[in-house]
């Protein structure tokens, strides 16, 4: 299988498991087998380092290409050189902010190395993507529309980056090739190889806070209509979310749509001055400060991850305890 942009925070979590199956917490059950489980993957290190494919390297084999999924006659040349049955694809720029600055940026990255893909899967008859989505498909969701389930609307997102999720969508669903978009909710957890340029998600804000890399935390709001008025949303495990994908990947064989989405979240809702408070019965001390809303920020967001349960018979095993305690492994 292939597996582009998994030497970043996800993919390499993911291709781990995939080396090693028998990581976190307990055996994963794989119809993966040694015939089709050749592992490629392709990175263009845009937003991570050879760090990660060397740790990766000490874990299990693969082959590795460092190119941008943008040069479509290279990436060409890659499939002509392996069978594919299948593609991960965690390649997309993911900064909020960094996506408003610079909206082409995120529309040519994230919009073209998928319409490549596809058009390489279509060329070498590549039966399945697995796609890396967002909870962001949900768009400005209100405090009526929760818990979000896959049937719940989906909305044009507010950011660049958003739409790339909403977007990419779309065209998956008009290809004939076997999609299912994993919409992932807030994912935390340690980093096996830390690269991102840009940390402007909670955790890792923290984190730095707690290293003195940063003065304090900036919590955006405490007048949410939320239990303590700081907004609500549905952290998950790193180790949790990489399992749904092994699950996933089984689930594609008896699949009869062309197309699924799946939510991966816990289904519970933490407030931010909850992770705070996490943080500090575990020892840590986060300075911060309350400040004005951010823009575009909802008051709560979390899934009811029941489809997952059903059909991959996948579910979040850790809560915000084991999230804080394995951020810094
Ligand atoms: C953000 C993106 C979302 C993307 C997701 C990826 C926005 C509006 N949304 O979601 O599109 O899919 O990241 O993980 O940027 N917070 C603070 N101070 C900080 C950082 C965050 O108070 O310095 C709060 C936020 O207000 C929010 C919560 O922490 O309530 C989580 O924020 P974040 O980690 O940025 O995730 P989302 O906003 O949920």
């Amino acid at each position: 299988m292939l597996l582009v942009g998994a030497a970043g925070y996800i993919g390499s979590h993911v291709v781990n498991l995939l080396l090693n199956p028998t990581e976190g917490y307990g055996p994963i059950e794989s119809i993966l087998d040694g015939a089709t489980s050749e592992i490629v993957i392709i990175d263009d290190f845009s937003n991570s380092t050879m760090d990660s494919i060397d740790y990766l390297k000490k874990k299990g084999n693969f082959t590795f290409y460092q190119e941008t999924l943008l040069n479509y006659e290279k990436i060409d040349k890659i499939f002509q050189q392996h069978k594919f049955h299948t593609v991960l694809h965690f390649a997309a720029f993911k900064s909020v902010g960094e996506s408003v600055a610079s909206p082409l940026k995120y529309y040519e990255n994230n919009l073209m190395s998928l319409i490549n893909i596809l058009k390489l899967m279509q060329k070498y008859k590549v039966g399945n993507l697995l796609y890396s989505s967002s909870a962001t498909v949900y768009g400005d969701c209100e405090m009526s529309d929760l818990p979000l389930t896959e049937k719940s609307s989906v909305k044009m997102p507010l950011t660049p980056y958003g739409k790339t999720k909403f977007f990419v969508e779309e065209i998956c669903k008009d290809c004939d090739i076997k999609t299912i978009c994993l919409r992932y909710f807030n994912p935390v957890g340690y980093v096996l190889r830390e690269n991102s340029k840009y940390q402007t998600n909670l955790f890792p804000v923290i984190m730095s806070v707690i290293k003195g890399e940063k003065d304090k935390l900036l919590v955006y709001g405490n007048d949410y209509p939320t239990k303590d008025g700081s907004p609500v949303r549905d952290y998950i495990h790193i180790n949790c979310l990489g399992r749904a994908h092994i699950l996933a990947l089984n689930y594609f064989q008896g699949m009869e749509s062309n197309f699924e989405v799946f939510n991966l979240g816990t289904g519970k809702g933490y407030s931010v001055l909850e992770v705070i408070g996490e943080f500090e019965r575990q020892g840590y001390t986060v300075k911060y400060e309350i400040v004005d809303r951010r823009e575009g920020d909802a008051a709560a967001v979390f899934a009811d991850a029941g489809k997952a349960r059903e059909l991959l018979g996948w579910k979040a095993e850790y809560g915000l305890t084991e999230m804080v305690r394995d951020s810094f492994i």
